[in-house]
This record gives C-alpha cells, sequence and structure tokens, in this order.
C-alpha cells in the first residue's frame, strides 16, 4: 500500500538520450527543519521553494497542531508565525507523521522540553523503525516515552517541565539524532553538548545559527562537539530552500546511464555533508561536472551537468563517506549496475532502518533484474553487467520507500525488458513531480492499471 491512498503499479522501459533541463524540488532535510525552527521562532519566517512532498506536507500540519501559524502562499512559497522556543501548545489529537522519519524524530526533539503530552504515529513503514534511538537521549532531558515493543509507534511522549541540559554522544550516524537533541536542547537551560564521531548532514546547526542561536561545532579527536546554549530567542529569518541533492540524483544516475544523455540539474544543494555520492560518481568515471558555483542562504549550490558515461568502472566506496551519501546507495547500486566490474559498499549498516531496510529491498529486486548482488549485516556489492546488459522484465517492491521505487525505475530506462515496481506511491513523499520531470526528459515512466 502506498502510505496515503492505494498502490500505484508503474513501470518504466529503455527510453532514447534524456536531455534538457530538471529542476529537482527543494531540500527535504531543509525544509522540515525551516517549518520546525519556523515555529520555533518570534515572528514571521518566511520560507520560498519548500518542498511540497507529502512528507513536508506533514509536517507543516503538526506545525499548525502545536499552535503556529503555517500559511501556504502556493508555489512552494510558505510563511510561518513561530510560537517562541517553550511556546508550543499541547495538540487536540494523534500526530501523525507519515512516512517521515525526519518529521517524527525532528519533532520528538523539538516537544520534548515542553510540558506537553504528544502522541505520535505514521505509516506501516514509519511503525516499524527504531525510535528508541531519539527517545533515549531525550530522557536525560526528563522526557518520557511510551510506545510498543521495541520502541516502535505510535508512541506517546510527555515533555519534561523542567527539563536539565544534557551532554550526549551519539551513539549511530544520525543527522535525526543529531538534530532531535539539539532542538530539545533549545529549551533547557544552560548548554546542551552533542558530539558525532562521524559528521552527518549539519543543516540544523547551519540554521540554528541562522535563526540566532548561540551555537558552536569544534573538530575535536572525540569528533564533532557542538554546543548550544539553551533558551535563546530565536528570530524569523528568510530561508531560500535550495534543490535537494538526494532528489537530483535520480536525474543525473539517469544521464549517466542512458546512452547519449545530457542533462542540467540546477541550484542543487553540495553541502559536503550530502554530496559523497557525486564523488563516488566521479570516482567511477562519470562525466559530471558543476557549473556556476556559487554560496544561497549560508548552503553551497552548483549546477550539475550530467552526461553518458560509457566508461563507468566498478569501485569500492569509502565507508567513511557513507554519512555524506546515505540515502543515495539505491540509486548508486543501479549505476553500479551498469559499470564494469564490482561496486563495494561498506559501512552501511544504517540502511537497514530506513523507510525499508534497503539493502535487502535493492538486492532482492536487482538479482531478480539478472543483476548479482552480495549482502551482509553492514555491507554489499553489485557487479556490473556493462551497459545495455542488463536482461530488467521483474516487478519490484519498493517497500513504502520512495528511493527504492524511483531507483528500480530508473534500472528500467537501461533494461532489456521493463521493469515495474508494486507501488510507485511513495515517490510523493520526497519527489511529487518525478514522472512529468523525468518524462519531460526523455523517459518513459507510465503508471500501470491496477
Ligand atoms: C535526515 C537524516 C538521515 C537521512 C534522512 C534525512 C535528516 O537519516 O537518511 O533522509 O534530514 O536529518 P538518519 O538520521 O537516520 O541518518
Amino acid at each position: 500500500m502506498s502510505s496515503h491512498g492505494s498502490p500505484i503499479p508503474m513501470s518504466s522501459r529503455a527510453c532514447g538520450p534524456l536531455n534538457g533541463t530538471a529542476e529537482v524540488p527543494g531540500d527535504k532535510s531543509i525544509s522540515h527543519r525551516s517549518l520546525i525552527l519556523g515555529a520555533m521562532a518570534v515572528g514571521e519566517t518566511t520560507i520560498t521553494g519548500l518542498l511540497e512532498g507529502q512528507d513536508v506536507l506533514d509536517t507543516a500540519k503538526a506545525m499548525r497542531a502545536f499552535g503556529a501559524e503555517v500559511i501556504d502562499h502556493g508555489g512552494g512559497s510558505y510563511s510561518v508565525h513561530g510560537v517562541g522556543v517553550g511556546g508550543f501548545a499541547e495538540p487536540d489529537n494523534v500526530i501523525d507523521c507519515g512516512n517521515s522519519g525526519t518529521g517524527v524524530r525532528l519533532l520528538m526533539g523539538a516537544m520534548a522540553t515542553s510540558p506537553i503530552c504528544v502522541t505520535f504515529t505514521g505509516d506501516a513503514s514509519l511503525n516499524s523503525r527504531p525510535m528508541a534511538r531519539v527517545t533515549d537521549p531525550l530522557a536525560l532531558f526528563g522526557t518520557q516515552a511510551v510506545g510498543r515493543a521495541g520502541g516502535r509507534l505510535p508512541m506517546t511522549l510527555v515533555g519534561a517541565a523542567e527539563p536539565v541540559p544534557v551532554r550526549y554522544t551519539v551513539p549511530v550516524p544520525s543527522a535525526q539524532v543529531k538534530s532531535a537533541v539539539l532542538l530539545a536542547g533549545l529549551n533547557a537551560p544552560g548548554k546542551t553538548v552533542v558530539i558525532e564521531a562521524e559528521a552527518t548532514r549539519d543543516h540544523t546547526e547551519r540554521m540554528l545559527a541562522g535563526f540566532g542561536a548561540e551555537i558552536t561545532v569544534k573538530e575535536t579527536d572525540e569528533g564533532r562537539v557542538i554546543t548550544l546554549t539553551g533558551q535563546p530567542e530565536l528570530k524569523s529569518q528568510h530561508i531560500d530552500v535550495p534543490r535537494d541533492p538526494s532528489s537530483a540524483a535520480f536525474p543525473v544516475c539517469a544521464a549517466l546511464i542512458v546512452p547519449g544523455s545530457d542533462v542540467l540539474v540546477p541550484g542543487i544543494g553540495l553541502n559536503p555533508t550530502r554530496a559523497g555520492l557525486f564523488t563516488t560518481l566521479r570516482e567511477m568515471g562519470a562525466d559530471l561536472t558543476y557549473e556556476n558555483e556559487r554560496s544561497e542562504g549560508g548552503e553551497p549550490v552548483a549546477d550539475l551537468r550530467a552526461r553518458f558515461s560509457p566508461d563507468l568502472q566498478g569501485i569500492e566506496v569509502p565507508p567513511e563517506r557513507a554519512a555524506s551519501m546515505i540515502d543515495e546507495y539505491p540509486v548508486l547500486s543501479v549505476v553500479a549496475a551498469c559499470a564494469r566490474g564490482e561496486t563495494v559498499m561498506r559501512g552501511v549498516k544504517e540502511l537497514r532502518v530506513k523507510e525499508s531496510d534497503r539493502i535487502e529491498a535493492m538486492a532482492s529486486g536487482l538479482r531478480a533484474n539478472g543483476i548479482e548482488v552480495e549482502d551482509g549485516p553492514d555491507w554489499w556489492t553489485v557487479t556490473g553487467l556493462g551497459h545495455g546488459n542488463i536482461p530488467g522484465g521483474a516487478v519490484c517492491q519498493s517497500h513504502l520507500d520512495h528511493r527504492i521505487a524511483m531507483s528500480f525505475l530508473i534500472l528500467g530506462m537501461v533494461s532489456q525488458q521493463p521493469v515495474q515496481v508494486d507501488d510507485g506511491g511513495p515517490i510523493a513523499t520526497s519527489f511529487p513531480i518525478f514522472e512529468p520531470l523525468m518524462a519531460e526528459l526523455g523517459a518513459q515512466v507510465s503508471r500501470l492499471a491496477e
């Protein structure tokens, strides 16, 4: 089942060259944070380029339930009238975060140090994902949480009435966990310190500084030490959301593997904590260039130009790069299938607890389409068949995971037989214009009758 309706079976087939400009939607991580920080600021925060995917719309709805006014001006333009740090109201009803791990984990952090009681739920995918990684550190502030076995949603949190600041070393590389602790630290007196051994996406730190919080980041032997001074008055901002590198990954990878393609993907956020895929693709021999490099709203941005790359080689992806491309391994595995030789991906245990077990989901679908994949608890390898040699022809399961659905649809574009996905509905969570955008470039993606 799709996250918000009946399944939408889809298919893609081999096509001619992909050409043109692909204007992908706004960054999902920054969009969630814009709404949440806007709601915790005083005054009116204006946002342009917000991703209007279901995940972010669910967060907007939640912010309204917490008492902020969120106004949709159309075309990705929004304004948020914030209630200030510590100003959240208790929602009247359950907060449904749909498919979004980022939404629920950041919201849990944001409410954890306010004396309100909130019940969170989501779709079947989200309700199977681990939440203890967030509720454990939140307990240190004094927040109580009761959920289903294994720390699963639905779950009720009672925010700490008299929160204490926390010093916490994040045990898994997770920007969601780091961000939840920092957002909770906003309404705790004194200094909250978060330490991460491996750098993960740093949008929360950058945006907190932009909203006027006192926050410092030091690289030490322990890792990145982030120190936030609690109870600031966050000042409303204008945020121009850059386009999402994780969405850009799909037209970029498609252009690299569909013969004759030449695609420009403008205005992509290239924060180094997000751009690992593009480095990896270039190491594989991709004809991928950055044009017009610039800075927008505190984030590095460039136009990406991807051209068909006939000589892609499998590589060993450095495990220390995993956090900077964690959402991109599914589509990388499709490029790897078109390369020559083996692509080895290690240090990727976190892929097993995303919207789906992404190693398992991709491995079984790739195998069904004639590609050799081996996998272990925190690694997998794909043996490339070279261009034009992928049999295809299988029906793949998306497991309520947008990135799995899109990855298999890219695979179909370079396979001898069409590739089907059982449900493309989840694509709407992060990339609602995926179908028209890919069609405009020349791809053959279609919906099938159920
Ligand atoms: C995100 C962090 C990552 C990523 C997710 C978005 C964020 O999750 O996979 O799509 O916006 O903080 P983890 O924190 O689980 O690594």
